[in-house]
């Protein structure tokens, strides 16, 4: 039975009638630009054909009654005028963050949901991001609400940064709701403006998963967020989008030397996400290998999160291919997943390789997840 099918069975055990619908939002990769959003710069991210299904009813109360599938059916109930944060259960608060910030701007009833999605959780694909834009897909649908995805995106954000507790950028949200299918996107995380970039048809997305697990709201990823907006600070600019590498040069003697190098990786993470338009635009696979090892190494070096399992797997995928394609980290780092651009040739080499030696070397299994990029859930055909 598919996911699709599991929530709308599950829903009619547990409320005793069919959903209205059934709806959903992809998880994502970003394919380049890491931990540049909440810098105001650019990332370039696909959505994945991986998601979060969500089988609805609207109520005519005030109530949310919500299950999730991946947590053995788990029934949360709570009151959209009584919304608090739930130590004791943390999926509940994805959805009760979303519904908040949905209800600072739109009017809407509670509603029947049940919940499941194929987003390998902590893992660095955005789960919660899908579960965010897949929750406001669904109160919007339900209710008729006149909310377009570049706003959906930012209630998401909302909801991690002031419910949640994370201080994530606009990345996840954004390209969760406006992904386009066969397509990743040059994301400007200032104007929040994006241009679609093809992915070739010889082109395949391969994610590996190091199966090192990352906890996202750890102090780590807003340690380097304090770090960057240090190094804005210190220079007079609002955030390092607005930093060449010769200003930094220029102030380098102020600047604390790990603050410089976070801020070195940002600025020439941003050249390379905006690089790799045309890379990808001209089907140059030398250039999107070159500009992923370089990226990775940045991540590892100067901004300092990777893992000795993630700079393993991008050292033996990039050796495979040879020109033909690339392979660096993605999301948040500290564990999670590889992405690796591969000629579709190649793509079994690169799977056995893999197989072949990763557990070997640390003793995980690594999983590896073939996928296309997909269309956003509030994206027009
Ligand atoms: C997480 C955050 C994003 C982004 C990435 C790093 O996925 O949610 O906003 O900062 O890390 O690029």
């Amino acid at each position: 039975m598919s996911i699709e099918q599991q929530v709308g069975t599950f829903f009619e055990q547990q409320f005793g009638s069919q959903p209205q619908g059934v709806f959903y939002s992809p998880g994502r990769v970003n394919l380049i630009g890491d931990h540049t959003d909440y810098n105001d710069g650019f990332v370039l991210p696909a959505a994945i054909n991986f998601g979060t299904y969500i089988a609805a009813s609207a109520r005519t109360d005030r109530q949310i009654q919500v299950a999730a599938l991946d947590y053995d059916g788990e029934l949360k109930i709570f009151d959209l005028d009584s919304i608090a944060f739930d130590s004791q259960c943390m999926w509940v608060n994805y959805i009760a963050g979303s519904m908040q910030a949905l209800m600072g701007e739109h009017t809407f009833n509670g509603a029947n949901l049940v919940i499941a999605g194929n987003v390998p959780q902590g893992a660095g694909l955005s789960s919660s991001a899908s579960l965010e834009m897949a929750v406001l897909n669904t109160m919007a649908q339900l209710y008729n609400l006149d909310l377009v995805g570049v706003r959906a995106a930012q209630l998401g954000q909302l909801a991690e940064n002031n419910f949640v507790g994370c201080n994530c950028g606009i990345m996840d949200q954004l390209i969760s709701a406006m992904g386009k299918v066969d397509h990743a996107m040059l994301l400007d995380c200032r104007a929040l403006t994006f241009e679609d970039a093809p992915i070739s048809d010889n082109l395949a997305i391969v994610i590996i998963n190091s199966n090192v697990k990352r906890g996202l709201v750890d102090s780590e990823y807003n340690t380097r967020r304090q770090q960057c907006e240090a190094v804005a600070q210190q220079l007079g600019v609002a955030a390092l989008r607005d930093v060449t590498q010769a200003m930094l040069e220029a102030h380098s003697e102020q600047i604390a030397p790990t603050n410089y190098r976070r801020a070195r990786h940002v600025i020439s993470e941003n050249k390379r996400a905006q690089a790799m338009l045309s890379a990808l635009t001209q089907g140059d696979m030398q250039r999107i290998g070159e500009l992923m090892l370089a990226s990775h190494r940045s991540l590892k070096d100067d901004f300092e999160v990777t893992t000795p399992e993630l700079d393993y797997l991008v050292e033996l995928v990039t050796e495979q291919l040879d020109g033909q394609g690339g392979a660096r980290m993605t999301g948040g780092g500290f564990g999670g997943c590889v992405v690796a651009l591969v000629n579709t040739d190649l793509v079994e080499q690169v799977r056995q390789t893999v197989e072949q030696h990763y557990t070997k070397r640390f003793g995980l299994k690594a999983d590896i997840y073939l996928c296309t990029a997909s269309q956003g859930a509030f994206r027009e055909k």
